[in-house]
């Protein structure tokens, strides 16, 4: 619809001054002004269908053609208060992609009557606490084998240390690692969505927590034995760890500077004056290489099948989301270098 045509839809002001009022009717100067004020701002029409059910939900009059996604998102709560604006999902399409907070009504491809889609996230939870639950438990749980508290092996090995020396050098590493990605978390990272679905939580908890009392049960146990070909092999390994935790930090300061404080621009990454972070050259996510790193290091030292395990699912999960960032950045950015892989160079 064009601005003319919603002009002639928009209720008509009287001529004259409005009745009883005693004030004068304007002037036909001031008319022709009033007229060109009202023809600029082209209000819009939005309503908003449930996506599953297409049945209304709500209807917003004379909403201003600059308006974001996330203004309409309050609108929205203030006639359906349980659906509060990180609980929503907006979209042009039923089944399409959701819209950003920060798109603008009159940029997007609607006419001034637009019909919006939404679909309810479910509860949700802010990434600060779900990193931090997620993170905090392996620390914690690792650490309740590490000093045997009853009820985990036989009475007889209560509050016992191991004697082997990888043993503890296991519990260092793994717990800087848990420390670091705390701490990370907090003062690092510079995340662009502020909440999670509720039900994540649980999903990424029995993940994380599980592995986390999988992996210590053994490497803990009484019964454990120390790596096939002993000390140069945990040194070997204690190298990797070390080498690629410096790396994974250093692509995480990387990111963050890619990102000015408060806003949520995502740009190509590319190598910094900090060689740890040239592998940008040939990778993506170069953060997730490190960490798969990691945890080879980890297992190399701990030579624990748990701990393989855990690689092997992380290194599936990462690749995934590896090569979803990737296409995104793909899609983002048409001159995205094409040495890069997206998370093993030349490779995967
Ligand atoms: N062991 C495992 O199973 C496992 C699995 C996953 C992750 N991790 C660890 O957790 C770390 C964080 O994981 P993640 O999946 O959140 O990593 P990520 O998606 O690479 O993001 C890390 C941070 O950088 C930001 N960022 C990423 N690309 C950016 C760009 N192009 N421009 C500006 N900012 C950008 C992200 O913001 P956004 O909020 O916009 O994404 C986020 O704050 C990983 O590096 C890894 O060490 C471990």
């Amino acid at each position: 619809m064009d601005a003319l045509a919603l002009e002639a839809r928009l209720p008509k002001k009287p001529q004259n001054g409005p009745l009883g009022t005693g004030i004068p009717a304007p002037t036909p100067a001031k008319r022709k002004s009033t007229k060109k004020a009202k023809k600029a701002v082209v209000f819009f029409e939005v309503e908003i269908l449930d996506a599953k059910t297409k049945d209304k939900l709500c209807f917003l009059d004379k909403v201003e053609p600059n308006a974001t996604i996330g203004e309409i998102k309050s609108m929205f709560t203030k006639s359906h208060p349980q659906f509060y604006p990180t609980r929503q999902s907006i979209r042009l399409d039923p089944k399409g992609k959701s819209l950003k907070d920060e798109d603008i009504l009159q940029h997007l491809p609607v006419g001034t009557t637009a019909t919006f889609y939404f679909r309810d996230l479910g509860a949700q939870i802010s990434w600060v606490t779900v990193f931090l639950t997620e993170y905090a438990g392996p620390l914690i749980i690792y650490l309740l084998f590490y000093f045997r508290v009853p009820f985990i092996y036989a009475p007889k090995y209560d509050f016992t240390t191991s004697k082997h020396w990888v043993v503890h050098l296991a519990c260092m590493c793994h717990s800087f690692h848990y420390v670091k990605r705390l701490l990370e978390t907090l003062f690092v990272h510079r995340f662009s969505h502020g909440t999670m679905p509720l039900r994540n939580i649980f999903k990424n908890c029995t993940y994380y927590w599980g592995f986390a009392a999988w992996m210590a049960y053994y490497i803990n146990h009484p019964l454990y034995t120390p790596p096939i070909y002993g000390e140069q092999q945990v040194k070997l390994a204690l190298i990797m760890f070390l080498f690629c935790q410096i790396g994974n930090f250093s692509i995480h300061i990387a990111l963050r500077n890619l990102r000015p404080p408060g806003s949520k621009t995502r740009k190509i990454p590319y190598p910094t004056k900090n060689p740890f972070t040239w592998i940008f050259l040939l990778v993506s996510c170069p953060n997730y290489t490190y960490e798969l790193g990691s945890w080879l290091g980890f297992t190399l030292m701990t030579q624990c099948l748990p701990v393989a395990f855990f690689f092997i699912v992380g290194f599936i999960q990462m690749t995934v989301w590896a090569k979803g960032k990737h296409r995104s950045y793909q899609k983002e950015f048409p001159h995205y270098p094409t040495l890069r892989s997206p998370i093993l160079p030349f490779v995967l």
